[in-house]
């Protein structure tokens, strides 16, 4: 008897019923299925788990944002009540570190309300343990959050969202789907041939790639990125949203699964493997653009963490631990800036109300002169 995730077993009966699915549909149920999804049973997150993030690496990671989201803050002038909004906490590692720090400015902490957009079950009560003592609410999505003065912040989060690829055939775009392969019977990828609608959806900077091109398409992300450029076209503040992935959009697959650190089959062991693309930034900052908000960036995580003093904080922080603790320090920080690390793959975007400037970090593309279409 061959043994597969339950997840699997939903997906083969749903495509024996009705076909093969849209890859968006696989890869929400692998990650988001009520019972069974990747990130609604279990923690994924640390050095026993799947995979680590930057708040995991060094809390000085989450206490530069913190300092950030006062500095943004500042900016706009102190409004209050301030939402502090976080999509995808994790364990609540980074904004715990950043409310540390914003600690520093007590009318800050005083003037904020937390929430989080956290659909696991499991990382709400890890986020809930570590945020005790905070005004905190919960939310199953953006939408919920209130309207008004928000600064909201993503690391991670958006490379986690369902995509669609499309290849690019003799007959032009088609859709990538998921299903089963009738010698096997195990899932495999088939080109959907019914003629899709390409307008809007492939840029015309790749629509004549060579057959066999793919281009991914992050649909919910775009969603997201208009709500929140919409939020800040209407009295919102700025967001700041950390991830991998490319600047220009392109062809190409990134899509990838991961488990216990090391990579994955994408298709095998779906509910037990994290799937991820890279997010397209610029994608996401014109879609913020076309709702209402000035996108600044993306810069290299590197570039930002480092015009921010990580390295000034990691020193003064490191000089009063023992060595091995200061060596963790060192070796993290190393790790968020350096190139062969995560500072150049991963970038930061900040989607500001217009009315709000150059946010902090971001100043070196304000001095080249055409720094407000530097993420089109
Ligand atoms: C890769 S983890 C990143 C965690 C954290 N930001 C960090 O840096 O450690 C992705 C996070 O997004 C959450 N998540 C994934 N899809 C979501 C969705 N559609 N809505 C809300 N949260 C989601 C996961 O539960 C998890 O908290």
């Amino acid at each position: 008897m061959e043994n597969v995730t339950p997840v699997e077993q939903l997906i083969r009966d749903r495509i024996r019923d009705h076909g093969p699915m849209p890859l968006s549909d696989y890869m929400a149920l692998a990650l988001a299925h009520p019972e069974y999804g990747y990130y609604r049973k279990a923690d994924p997150l640390g050095r026993d788990g799947d995979f680590i993030t930057a708040p995991e690496i060094s809390q000085v990671f989450g206490e530069i944002i913190g300092l950030w989201c006062v500095a943004t803050w500042q900016q706009a002038d102190r409004p209050g009540p301030l939402h502090l909004v976080e999509l995808g906490p994790g364990r609540g590692t980074l904004m715990a570190d950043a409310l540390r720090a914003a600690g520093a400015v007590p009318d800050f902490i005083a003037a904020t309300k937390i929430h989080l957009v956290e659909t696991s079950p499991v990382l709400r009560n890890l986020q809930q343990e570590k945020l005790q003592g905070y005004d905190t609410t919960w939310h199953d999505a953006v939408d919920s959050v209130p309207h008004g003065p928000c600064l909201y912040i993503a690391n991670e989060f958006f490379d986690a969202l369902p995509i669609e690829q499309y290849v690019r055939t003799e007959n032009g775009w088609n859709r990538r789907c998921v299903g089963l392969d009738p010698l096997t019977g195990r899932l495999n990828f088939v080109v959907d041939r019914t003629p899709i609608v390409t307008a809007g959806l492939i840029p015309p900077s790749v629509a004549a790639a060579p057959p066999g091109s793919l281009f991914e398409h992050c649909p919910e992300g775009l969603e997201i990125g208009a709500t929140i450029g919409g939020r800040l076209a209407t009295g919102g503040i700025a967001a700041l949203i950390i991830d991998y992935g490319h600047r220009h959009r392109d062809v190409g697959e990134t899509l990838q699964a991961v488990r216990g650190h090391d990579y994955h089959d994408i298709l095998v062991d779906p509910g037990d493997a994290d799937l991820t693309a890279h997010v397209d930034f610029s994608a996401l900052a014109a879609t913020a653009r076309t709702a209402g908000a000035v996108p600044f960036g993306p810069v290299s995580q590197g570039a930002f963490l480092s015009n921010l003093g990580i390295e000034a904080r990691t020193n003064k922080l490191a000089a009063n631990q023992d060595e091995p603790q200061a060596n963790l320090l060192h070796s993290g920080c190393r790790r968020l800036i350096d190139a062969r690390g995560m500072g150049t793959l991963f970038k930061v975007l900040a989607l500001t109300d217009a009315r709000l400037g150059v946010p902090a970090g971001f100043e070196a593309l304000a001095k080249a002169p055409d720094y407000r279409r530097s993420a089109h």
